[in-house]
């Protein structure tokens, strides 16, 4: 009879690893223990005697840990819907910077931003279809990188950002030099100012790094949100929609903490897509943000 693969590999591997990183290896080796005796149960499959007597603890274990991350979430939920307020709100962190600066500082930070759009407006062309004429809408727009870049490329354009942060909004209105671009502040959140700015159809709706810190005071509430959000903008645009952030693995929506006041949720967001047969999800990437484009069908 043959060695146990199982047994050759651990000593193949020997103490020496072992010795190394006692304890993540005993944190591997428990854990591993703990997976397979859920495993092995669930498929009714041959075990150890330590997979046996382990199972019913690992499944017990799975469940508190699975009620306990639900309720840390939700709680993540509920806080950083309120905080996110003050980040972004006139005395928050979200724009310090501005509020004190001079026109100079100002010019030169409107002027020295690297628009994130411009990657994608350049490689998937054919697909965004953006044409000198069509209206924009940039909701979220900041501090105006991707505006700067709408309204250069695009001179005969309309092109609408709006915002939250009023010192942001104020920075883009000082130092945008094109007349075609109309700014407001306001919350996207809000459907009734969405709808407003959603009104005369547009051609394309751009959110920059900004879905991600779309979301309600509970998972269940930030799924419903997304999808009516996401119902009303592809509603309200004849040619494309472009999400640039980061997204979360199918099925699974999680917020995490980036700072006191700050927290972004992720989640499968080419699911929000999948009712609109009028038009057809892309997932793309850059070398620093995944993006998801939209594209109506005509
Ligand atoms: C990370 S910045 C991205 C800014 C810009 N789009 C870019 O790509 O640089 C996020 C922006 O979204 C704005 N924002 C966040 N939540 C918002 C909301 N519910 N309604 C309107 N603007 C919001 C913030 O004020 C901030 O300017």
């Amino acid at each position: 009879m043959g060695l146990d693969p199982e047994v050759a590999l651990e000593s193949s591997l020997g103490w020496r690893e072992w010795g190394r990183h006692p304890i993540i290896n005993c944190y591997a080796s428990a854990r591993t223990q703990l997976i397979d005796a859920k495993f092995t149960y669930r498929l009714g499959i041959h075990t150890t005697p330590i997979g046996r007597a382990l199972k019913y603890p690992a499944i017990g274990l799975e469940r508190v840990s699975r009620r306990l991350r639900s309720a840390y979430q939700d709680l993540l939920f509920r806080r950083y819907t309120a905080l996110h307020g003050l980040h972004y709100g006139p005395t928050g962190r979200g724009y310090q910077t501005i509020a004190g600066g001079s026109h100079v500082d100002h010019l030169a930070r409107y002027h020295g931003q690297i628009p994130r759009l411009a990657v994608f407006a350049y490689e998937y062309a054919d697909i965004l279809r953006y044409e000198d004429g069509d209206t924009f809408v940039d909701l979220g727009c900041g501090s105006g990188q991707n505006i700067r870049f709408l309204a250069e490329r695009y001179p005969a354009s309309l092109v609408i950002g709006t915002d939250m942060n009023a010192d942001a909004v104020a920075l883009v209105r000082g130092c945008e030099p094109s007349a075609s671009v109309q700014l407001s502040v306001g919350d996207m959140r809000d459907a009734e100012f969405l709808s407003l700015l959603m009104s005369d159809r547009v051609d394309h709706v751009v959110l920059s790094h900004v879905f991600s810190l779309i979301f309600a005071p509970s998972a269940r509430e930030t799924r419903e949100l997304r999808q009516g959000f996401i119902d009303r903008v592809v509603e309200g645009s004849r040619k494309s929609v472009i999400i640039i952030d980061n997204f979360g693995k199918r099925g699974e929506l999680s917020i995490a903490i980036e700072q006191k006041q700050r927290a972004h949720v992720t989640d499968d967001v080419m699911s929000y897509f999948s009712k609109h047969v009028e038009g057809r999800a892309f997932m793309v990437e850059s070398e620093s943000s995944q993006a998801i484009i939209f594209s109506r069908k005509n």
